[in-house]
């Protein structure tokens, strides 16, 4: 059968250099592991399945602590094998917590011996991917000593799936979740999905769309919600739920959903205690409220931190958590939509209760190709505030195009907002450092269907794993995961690790180029979020119009967002409203998000704003163009129906790059009245 992309980056390729595979034979072939829970037992298996297709090795696993043959790897907690205590100190455990584990080569007179040790099974489980990511990279296993804990407590990918399968903004196929066949069939998929997560360290997901109705809340559902909580449980992976806000009203006939009103609290107080008789360690709820017609506290003159109080009392005895979204605006203000959720949230710092945690896009207006970072981060200290990113590319080329997204979380998390003094960076944000508290996370709007290749786009895989990786450690560089993916995914073959990796580091900005270049933002086609569309107009609303937010006319283009304008940078620190604020300063990635300047504005290059922008359009297609040829100098070296998939939708993103530069450049030039320089090809 050709390769499908189904086993995603967990293809367990068989090792075909002789001394490396022999070399971890002789290290694998005899294992410590004391099969005693679930989790191990997932542990187990997944050594078999691995070692198995790898090595072409069955390993021998004993859980005597006197064995006379000493195992070649180790895997266990202090309780399983309480020798571990004379080795690693009270202290070292204690650091990695609950999820952390520790790898580590250890000498035992003549022998060397691979130590995985945590304080759970599951951490043990983390560690036991981190081996065989170790394997999968061909990485030497000599000198390992490796101890890694997670930054985020709450790593979770956000399914916008409908309870009709239908997915929001899903561009590979319809919903995983098979709602009609649940409880009484479990697809095999689900397994796969555990697994593939688990190896990322990904230990949540919201099984439905912030959008859905209340009736995934019925006992309906939840006898199916509880059998994928079944199912994920050995995995370390939560399940949670959307709450919509009205939910008492529709499913329990009250005449309001009032938060202040007893009988509300109280219908929301029953309906978690009898989710808990279904799911005993149920996650908790993600809303989304007050948004995009969604009910929510306002409609009843309530604070977003009242809504989400009455939720979160209601599922404190049960340890659950709310995950409110901040994405809330609407159109009935004249306000520059990107200063809503700031001035909706910032005067609640501090109301919310112990268990919620606000969620925040990563930028302020809707998950664009590029934005600056969201102004609440570093604004709430005594909130905390969880990053959401969207791992689907609603508007980044859908299923279609090839966009790496790592990059773009990286630049993000790593920006300083200056909120505290420098080094206050969105990660340390969202690593709890501002607020103190130990809810942390990071929400992942997942790219996943029933695709063979569940992403649609095989390098969608990349983004998915690439979450995961960054919502573990926020500090990772996107480049050595993309060498790390690239690796499992495709081939160990340095050279052709190199040319992935490169097409992968390439395409965010290329992206960005051919699409908004220079801080523009929302030109899409309207609604699908497909394509150009820099003339779209919405009779209904300003704020979903294209024209809105890139404010071209015959003088310029651009938002301006200073205090001439809407002044949405006076939500930022001093030192970014300052360097941000002047033109010459502001990074020029972001110049039209803040300025509205005049076509012939003169930039660092020298030449001319209008010159550059078409400059930026062109270099989009020129970089979509060096993606395809690099793809295709790797034809022999990636199996057919991998390769001709890739190759084929890196020849419809060249296409559509041309199509956007076209679009956006002819639009455009109506209101500059300028030339094309002469480097721009000229429109078909
Ligand atoms: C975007 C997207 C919607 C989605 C919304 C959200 O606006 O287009 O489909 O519902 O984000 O994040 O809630």
């Amino acid at each position: 059968l050709a390769n499908d992309g189904y086993r995603l980056w967990l293809q367990y390729a068989p090792i075909e250099k002789s001394d490396l595979a022999e070399g971890y034979k002789q290290q694998l072939q005899q294992i410590y592991l004391s099969n005693t829970s679930a989790t191990m037992q997932v542990i187990q298996d997944e050594l078999d399945l691995a070692l198995g297709k790898m090595l072409a090795l069955s390993p021998r696993y004993s859980s005597s602590n006197n064995s006379s043959t000493a195992p070649g790897l180790i895997i266990a907690s202090p309780s399983q094998r309480p020798s571990l205590n004379e080795m690693i100190t009270s202290e070292e455990y204690a650091a990695l917590g609950e999820e952390g584990y520790l790898l580590r080569t250890i000498s035992n007179g003549k022998k060397t011996q691979i130590l995985i040790t945590g304080n759970t099974d599951i951490a043990l489980l983390y560690g036991t991917y981190e081996l065989l990511r170790k394997l999968q990279t061909h990485s030497s296993l000599e000198k390992i000593n490796l101890q890694s804990s997670p930054k985020t407590a709450i790593r979770v990918l956000n399914h916008w799936d409908n309870p009709d399968r239908t997915v929001e903004r899903g561009y590979a196929g319809a919903s995983i979740w098979d709602w009609h066949r649940l409880p009484d069939y479990i697809h095999p998929q689900y397994l796969d999905y555990a697994r593939a997560n688990a190896s990322i360290g990904i230990n949540g997901t919201v099984l439905t769309n912030v959008n859905a109705n209340a009736q995934v809340l019925t006992p309906y559902f939840l006898r199916k919600v509880a059998k994928l909580a079944e199912v994920f449980r050995p995995y370390g992976i939560k399940v949670y739920l959307t709450a919509r806000f009205s939910a008492p009203m529709e499913l329990g006939g009250l005449s309001t959903a009032d938060p202040t009103q007893p009988e509300v609290q109280e219908w929301w107080d029953n309906k978690v205690n009898e989710i808990y008789e279904y799911i005993p360690d149920f996650g908790g709820f993600l809303v989304k409220a007050d948004s995009e017609g969604q009910p929510g506290p306002q409609n009843y003159d309530r604070s977003q931190a009242q809504g989400a109080n009455m939720l979160a009392q209601a599922l404190k005895a049960h340890q659950g958590i709310v995950m409110w979204r901040a994405f809330v605006y609407t159109n009935e203000t004249p306000d520059d939509r990107a200063k809503q959720a700031y001035n909706e949230f910032k005067p609640l710092d501090g109301d919310f209760d112990d268990n919620v945690i606000v969620q925040v896009k990563n930028g302020a207006i809707d998950f664009q190709p590029r934005e600056p970072f969201h102004p609440m981060f570093g604004a709430m200290p005594q909130t905390p505030l969880m990053m959401e990113f969207q791992i689907t590319q609603e508007y980044l080329g859908q299923g279609t195009h090839l966009v790496y997204l790592a990059p773009m979380y990286e630049e993000v998390l790593d920006t300083d907002t200056y909120a505290e003094g420098p080094g206050t960076t969105v990660a340390g944000i969202i690593e709890g450092r501002q607020s103190g508290s130990l809810l942390t996370g990071m929400a992942g709007v997942s790219n996943i269907g029933t695709d063979r290749n569940w992403t649609g786009h095989l390098f969608g895989q990349a983004n998915w794993y690439a979450f995961g990786k960054l919502a573990w450690d926020p500090s990772l560089s996107s480049e050595e995961i993309a060498e790390e993916w690239s690796q499992m995914t495709f081939t160990n073959d340095p050279s052709s690790t190199e040319t992935i990796t490169r097409i992968m580091m390439l395409s965010h900005e290329a992206a960005v180029n051919y699409m908004t270049p220079l801080g523009l933002h929302h030109i899409m086609g309207w609604s699908h979020h497909y394509g150009p569309g820099p003339w779209v107009t919405d009779k209904h609303r300003d704020d979903w119009t294209s024209t809105y937010y890139h404010q071209a006319d015959r003088l310029g283009i651009g938002f301006d967002r200073t205090v001439k304008g809407s002044n949405a940078l006076g939500q930022y620190a001093p030192e970014i409203q300052k360097l941000y604020g002047n033109p010459a300063t502001c990074p020029e990635k972001y110049l039209l998000w803040f300025h509205h300047l005049p076509w012939e504005y003169v930039m660092p290059s020298g030449r001319s704003l209008w010159e550059e922008i078409a400059l930026h359009y062109q270099k989009g297609v020129d970089q979509s163009r060096e993606m395809l040829y690099a793809w295709q100098s790797l034809s022999t070296e990636i199996d057919p129906a991998r390769y001709h998939q890739v190759e084929s939708f890196l020849r419809i993103q060249e296409k559509e790059a041309i199509w956007w530069k076209d679009a956006c450049l002819l639009y455009f030039q109506q209101f500059s009245q300028r030339p094309f320089p002469k480097e721009v090809e000229k429109p078909e």
